[in-house]
């Protein structure tokens, strides 16, 4: 079975398919169906090297409620403080382990190279909850949030403000790849990475979509269907904070901003925010926001992956 390193790891059908499948799962939350044995005893491994809420939540939630068993590792467990590199046993040892004992692993990272090696050791597949470079399973919550709000989102337009991180990289890939044009505006020397651009340029060509990439948040908001924005300081990147938020001093998403894009915008963060950083707390819950929408999407998703990748 295939792993899900990257957006670009699955076809646009397969995307169509588990943000489907996503919505058949919320349709049964809403109409009560809170338990079903789908997993039937299965058992998944999350392995989070970092902090996370709504990643660890809706997947541990998400496994019980389908009948499997998840078992969280975090880096004390099973590395050392310093994550993988200083840790107990090698990555390929960790993952030939635990697929003794569990069917999927799903792994937030520091570094995406440790998820392809996590991929590469064993047959069953590896879920990345977020490295450095991605954060796909956030990506397709993205979309199906987009779809929940803008039944119309084809070729709609997204805008991201902020950035050029792994949020970043995953949302354009899924625009890119399901049909919806993307604009970037990032402060120099903080744009998207040039191969993820160039990957994602080629297949927007082929969906007939647009992306743009511009250091002015205006130009990239301007009659925007959808604007998204996250932290300036990753997870990982903590020494670099003071620096950050004087490169980013622009880059708020403001009322003001918000007003250059389409009037029935929509704003998303994929949280956690720092409010009166790169959004304003009249942003954060004014009448455009749908970011705990957003949150949801993310249960949602992590039952539709966790019945992809068990083959059910
Ligand atoms: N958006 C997201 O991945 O949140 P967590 O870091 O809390 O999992
Ligand atoms: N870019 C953020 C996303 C958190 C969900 C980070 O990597 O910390």
């Amino acid at each position: 079975m295939k792993s899900l390193t990257q957006i670009f790891d699955l076809t646009a059908e397969e995307v169509f398919g588990i943000v489907r499948q996503a919505f058949v799962f919320k349709e049964k939350l809403e109409t009560g169906v809170r338990k079903e044995n789908l997993l039937d005893g299965r058992g998944v491994a999350l392995v989070f090297e970092k902090p996370s809420l709504r990643t660890k939540v809706a997947f541990e939630v998400a496994t019980t409620s389908l009948g499997g068993i998840p078992v969280f590792l975090s880096s004390g467990q099973i590395f050392a403080s310093g994550g993988y590199e200083q840790g107990r046993e090698s990555i390929p040892d960790i993952a030939r382990n635990l697929e003794r004992f569990t069917d999927l692993i799903i792994a937030r990272v520091y570094r995406h190279e440790t998820i392809q090696i996590l991929a590469q050791s064993i047959s069953k597949p590896i879920i990345n909850a977020l490295c450095d470079k991605h954060h796909p399973t956030q990506a397709l919550a993205d979309f199906m949030t987009i779809m929940w709000h803008k039944p119309a989102w084809q070729k709609m337009k997204v805008a991201f403000v902020g950035d050029g991180n792994n949020v970043a990289t995953s949302l354009m890939q899924i625009c890119a790849l399901v049909g919806m044009h993307f604009s970037i505006a990032s402060p120099p020397g903080y744009e998207i990475p040039k191969n993820e651009c160039e990957k994602a340029i080629d297949m927007a060509k082929k969906t007939g979509v647009q992306l743009e990439f511009f250091t002015d948040p205006r130009e990239a908001v301007k009659q925007a269907d959808v604007v998204y924005t996250d932290t300036f300081v990753s997870m990982g990147q903590e020494e670099e904070t003071a620096k950050r938020l004087k490169d980013f001093s622009e880059y708020q998403i403001t009322d003001e901003l918000l007003k250059t894009a389409k009037s029935d915008v929509i704003f998303m963060h994929c949280l956690p925010a720092h409010r009166g950083q790169e959004v304003t707390d009249e942003v954060m819950d004014g009448a455009h926001s749908v970011i705990f929408d957003q949150a949801e999407c993310r249960l949602h998703i992590a039952k539709s992956l966790l019945a992809h990748y068990c083959r059910i």
